[in-house]
């Protein structure tokens, strides 16, 4: 067995060895953070040869992958093989939508085969190991990273999360040794998604009941489902950093939830602690980040560098050593690198498999997917198909990168289809392109920040006579795709640059516009909400962005997205998410200023979580549950009849929402504990059923036990978190 393979090769290594087998070099070049003194490529060799590096992140390629894989196997003692780390993170070459607009989806059988691609085209590229799924529950679009999550709601998170693990390893631990499974790791461990003010790397100080609420149910699915490793985070949480915590890794982790997989840190977090305030020294830091669990150090250089020393001199125990290199091996056995280290190093399969038809076709099937409905009056969608005048405004229109988004390492620039080149396929209607004003100035990419330009405005009048001269408007808005990702926490969630001011001035020469909106995160944009009959949430689809957006404005595909995150009407009532809790004077009952609210706008979002259109209408009826009061144990049955009442087939996302009334730690008003995407066609009805158990209608309380508690429990089902068919229940003790 593994166990017992492991069992005679841990005795063999020297503690020089062991450690190495904990250390993790980035690839010859820095990605998202610089190396410090010293981390040069001729250092990072000399370690190799020495057996002092268990993985290398960001080495792709097979050519690239075998040179450094036969050092490790070829010219070391022992020949251990290393595995290779990579952030797979919406796709390889080939790229899916950011994983935020694939959560829109809410089709756990796309959003698992999406990563089923990237880790087929990722493992033809020699690599073995994601660094996904980001699982960080978050409700604050101010913070660049919610692009890489599945947004505000920890049920939908934790179905998500799990989808794209067994999409990257495949539904057993077995599948691990298939050729076209890689390895998957649970980021970022833990709360990161709760950076104070939205900002980057920034302190999360919250509640115990949001930490064992909202924060860990996603991590605690991914094990279960069998992620085989763990990242940990950036920042503090409640002063101490993840990276440092025992309470995070060794308590709950390791100890009560039994994960046997291993943790990496992130990129240089061991060192960090020293800034955080939190470790005196590198050997402080070192020790804290072994003793916490953390099993392999990113491009610290600590490890490499200062835990010999301080087993050596009995401040770290070697058994401690011995457990993070005992999980580091189970996963290269697992991987099956130990029987073939060259197993993913295959030059022909790396051709036929990198940006294959069937990859392609995958990710425009997620890419349609993902696509939101926000709004449609006057009928302005579907588009006629012919004799319509359209003209197509907007920068980001014609634009083939940022559609891509952000986390894209391997991908190539520019390799997007455009949404002029996907509406330029309709040809029986004449369309007109301008830009209007350029987004952007200056250099775009991953590393730099993005500049956007507020002066010129010399393409607007080509813009507002081709609106002029048309029956529809359709324009392309929002953020370019590198601006959300890490680092790109942002104050405002408006449309950068001169977008609202073209916006609003194509709006006076012709207000039948539809707007495509752009982005990686909420935005708020209340104008064009009041003002623009037909919005399209296309966020940053990936490689298909084109293809993709015509088909839905064409109504080729029938939109049937919902929103995994609210969209603020202002970004002052961030962080704002549906399932908040009830303050104690929640209404105007009084007829005073006295009440929860805000005085200048309205508390609601604009567009609610669970929100979506559809190009037909599904109406709900006959909402059932099968008894009045249940013992505690008992499973609650819920069904409701769906009906499609309007003039096209379509799909829609059947949401069930529970509120537990009083509890010994208050609950939020609303908690998403089911959905269906269910498909109808026009004029069918179905009947849905959904069974509560105690799974779904427990909490944690402040020490993390579970519980169910008697009382009375009102639900919600409908088709977004804002309205639906209500009843309610009874839990007696
Ligand atoms: O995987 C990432 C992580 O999410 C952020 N820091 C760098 C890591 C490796 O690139």
């Amino acid at each position: 067995t593994i166990e017992q393979r492991i069992d005679l090769l841990l005795p063999l290594m020297t503690l020089e060895e062991k450690v190495g087998q904990m250390n993790q070099y980035n690839g010859f070049w820095d990605v998202t953070g610089p190396a410090p003194k010293g981390g040069t490529a001729e250092l990072k060799y000399e370690h190799l040869r020495k057996g002092w590096v268990g993985s290398m992140l960001t080495v792709r390629g097979v050519k690239e992958v075998r040179a450094v894989q036969k050092i490790a196997v070829e010219e070391t003692r022992l020949g251990i093989p290393l595995i290779i780390g990579f952030d797979v993170i919406h796709g390889y070459k080939i790229l899916s939508p950011i994983p935020l607009a694939e959560a829109a989806s809410w089709d756990l059988e796309a959003i698992k085969k999406s990563a089923a691609i990237a880790a087929d085209e990722a493992s033809a590229s020699g690599i073995n190991w994601t660094f996904g799924p980001n699982v960080d529950v978050a409700n604050d679009a101010r913070w660049g990273r919610v692009m890489e999550g599945a947004g505000e709601d920890p049920y939908l998170g934790s179905k998500i999360a799990i989808a794209r693990v067994h999409g990257f390893q495949g539904e057993t631990i077995a599948d691990l040794a298939k050729v076209n499974t890689i390895a998957a790791c649970a980021k970022h461990f833990a709360a990161y998604g709760y950076v104070e003010a939205g900002l980057e790397y920034n302190i999360v100080d919250i509640s115990n009941s949001k930490l064992y609420n909202s924060v860990l149910p996603p991590f605690k699915a991914t094990v279960d489902a069998g992620v085989r490793t763990f990242m940990n985070s950036f920042n503090t949480l409640n002063g101490v950093p993840a990276t440092g915590s025992v309470f995070l890794q060794r308590d709950i982790l390791k100890g009560k939830w039994k994960f046997d997989g291993f943790v990496i840190s992130d990129y240089a977090s061991i060192r960090e602690m020293i800034a955080h305030g939190y470790a005196k020294d590198e050997a402080d830091a070192t020790a804290k980040a072994v003793i916490a669990g953390s099993d392999m150090d990113m491009e610290s250089y600590l490890y490499v560098a200062k835990l010999v020393g301080l087993v050596k001199e009995g401040k770290v125990k070697e058994a401690l050593v011995d457990d993070a290199v005992r999980r580091i091996l189970r996963v290269k056995f697992e991987l099956g690198l130990f029987d073939d280290p060259y197993k993913y190093c295959d030059e022909k399969r790396e051709k036929a498999v990198i940006g294959s038809k069937a990859n392609n076709d995958g990710v425009l099937d997620m890419a349609k997917k993902s696509i939101v409905l926000l709004k449609n009056e006057k009928n302005l969608l579907p588009l006629k198909k012919s004799g319509q005048k359209i003209a197509l405004i907007g920068a980001l229109a014609n634009d083939k990168n940022s559609p891509l988004g952000s986390w894209r390492i391997a991908s190539d620039n520019n390799t997007a289809v455009s949404v002029l080149e996907g509406m330029q396929q309709y040809k029986d209607n004449q369309l007109t392109f301008e830009k209007g004003a350029d987004l952007t100035v200056g250099k775009i990419s991953f590393l730099d920040e993005v500049v956007f330009n507020t002066t010129d405005k010399s393409g607007f009048e080509a813009a507002k006579t081709a609106a002029k001269n048309a029956d529809v408007v359709v324009m392309v808005l929002g953020e370019h795709g590198f601006q959300s990702g890490e680092g790109r926490s942002r104050t405002d969630l408006n449309l950068p640059g001169l977008q609202q001011e073209l916006l609003e001035e194509i709006y006076k020469v012709n207000p039948n516009i539809v707007l495509v909106l752009n982005n990686g995160r909420p935005l708020s944009i209340p104008w064009a909400a009041e003002h623009v009959p037909a919005i399209v949430e296309a966020w940053h689809l990936g490689t298909q962005t084109g293809n993709a957006v015509a088909q839905v404005l064409y109504g080729d595909y029938n939109p049937s997205g919902k929103l995994p995150m609210s969209f603020p009407r202002n970004v002052g009532q961030v962080p704002i998410y549906y399932n908040k809790y009830s303050t104690g004077r929640p209404i105007d009952s009084d007829k005073n200023v006295f009440w929860s609210h805000y005085t200048d706008v309205e508390k609601t979002p604009q567009f609610p979580f669970g929100f979506g259109l559809s190009y037909t209408k599904f109406d709900y009826k006959n909402l059932k549950i099968n008894k009045p009061a249940f013992t505690k144990g008992e499973n609650v049955q819920v069904s409701v009849e769906v009906v499609n009442s309007g003039n096209y087939d379509g799909k829609e996302v059947v949401q069930l929402y529970i509120h537990d009334e009083y509890a010994s730690v208050i609950r939020p008003i609303k908690e998403l504990k089911g959905f269906e995407l269910i498909t109808l066609k026009k004029g069918e009805t179905k009947t849905i059923s959904f069974t509560l158990t105690d799974k779904e209608l427990g909490f944690y309380d402040n020490e993390g036990n579970y519980l169910i508690e008697p009382g009375t429990f009102k639900i919600m089902v409908g088709g977004s978190s804002d309205k639906g068919l209500q009843s309610g229940f009874e839990i007696k003790e």
